[in-house]
């Protein structure tokens, strides 16, 4: 099981992990220190904020290496390498906002493809081949059927974000097919929300959120009025859209135990959804918040979101049985970590 994953072997000490202080990244670096991994960061600091480098090292009580550095950049990604034993790479660095990347399809491809492409020639060139890579349920398009699973048809995307990920996964399996050596996880994950339990790390997007929980922790902190649900006519069990929400912290354990099976097999490539299998709705997200936190969250209906889908929820067997992961922590946990790091923040 996760929790017990350390390094044994030897065989993967030093990770670099670009991105590594954003959202996800930084909780990854959290659970790879735990789990005994030296920890090598890349981040252009474009959706994060350096203080989270002295977080991740105050919670671990471990240093880290960091490069303020953009992953586009060959021979900043080469100075990287050269000045480290990198044995493993994963790969968060990238634009993520889904309605910019509708609006700047050229930013998106521009910076998501060659931050990969780069990363990958370095790795090609010192022979370095266990790649995880950040990849998202978005690949799915919408979805053939639900619970999802790694053999549902892939695409057609909604938007030229998700297309970024899916033709990464596919640069990824080509570059096996040409070198069946390397060693690559990609990794699809589903709606992660909730924060490190100690409120020091967390989500912290700029300006006006996208995204369900960073939106409804605003207005639980009387920053904005109130939350749009976007559509009630869904065919669901209250008419809102239902997602498969996931703890941060289980995901970058996810991580972990995905590093773990490229360090003791070779997989090739192997897609894993990283989801908990179970689909709640935008209400259900709203009345949990408000139970375990006490507080109101008003809300509008509004009419559904371009581009949305229904319902959209993980099998997350394949990752339980092969890489011995399973989600562990509640709606609860979720919301309550949430709500907590933004009162840490303020
Ligand atoms: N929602 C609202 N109001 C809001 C924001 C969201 O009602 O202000 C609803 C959405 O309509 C949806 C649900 O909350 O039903 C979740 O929406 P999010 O924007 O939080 O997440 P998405 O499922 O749309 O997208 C997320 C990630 C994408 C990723 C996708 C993978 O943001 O990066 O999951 O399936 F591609």
């Amino acid at each position: 099981m996760w929790f017990n994953v350390r390094v044994e072997s030897g065989d993967i000490m030093n990770v670099l992990v670009t991105g590594g202080l954003g959202f996800i990244g930084s909780h990854t670096c959290v659970e790879l220190l735990c789990a005994g991994y030296d920890v090598v960061i890349m981040d252009n600091l474009y959706n994060a904020k350096i203080e989270v480098k002295d977080y991740i090292e105050k919670i671990t009580g471990k240093r880290v290496r960091y490069y303020e550095d953009d992953v586009c950049d060959p021979i900043a990604v080469q100075k990287v390498f050269d000045e480290n034993a990198i044995d493993a790479v994963i790969h968060f660095a990238g634009y993520k906002a889904v309605g910019e990347s509708v609006s700047k399809p050229l930013k998106y491809y521009k910076n998501n493809l060659i931050s990969t492409l780069v990363l990958c020639e370095e790795m090609k060139r010192r022979g370095c081949r266990n790649f995880v890579f950040s990849s998202s349920a978005t690949v799915y398009g919408d979805p053939q059927r639900i619970p999802i699973d790694e053999e549902c048809r892939l695409g057609p995307t909604t938007n030229p974000y998700g297309s970024t990920k899916l033709f990464i996964e596919q640069i990824l399996k080509d570059l096996h097919t040409s070198d069946p050596d390397w060693n690559i996880a990609l990794l699809r994950y589903f709606n992660p929300i909730g924060a490190h339990e100690s409120g020091l790390i967390g989500e912290e997007p700029s300006g006006i959120p996208n995204n369900l929980m960073p939106y409804i922790v605003k207005v639980a902190n009387r920053e904005l009025p109130f939350l749009h649900v976007f559509g009630d006519d869904y065919d669901t069990h209250d008419g809102t859209g239902v997602r498969d929400y996931i703890h941060v912290v289980d995901l970058a354990k996810g991580h972990v135990c995905a590093l773990h099976k490229l360090e003791h097999t070779h997989v090739g490539v192997g897609a894993y959804n990283l989801g908990t299998g179970n689909g709640y709705s935008v209400l259900d997200i709203v009345k949990a918040f408000e139970k375990t936190n006490q507080i109101e969250i008003p809300y509008q209906i509004d009419p559904r979101r371009p581009g949305d889908i229904a319902v959209c929820y993980a099998d997350p067997d394949k990752a339980y049985q092969e890489l011995g992961f399973k989600a562990e922590k509640t709606l609860e946990d979720m919301v309550r970590d949430s709500w907590n790091f933004l009162q840490k923040k303020n």
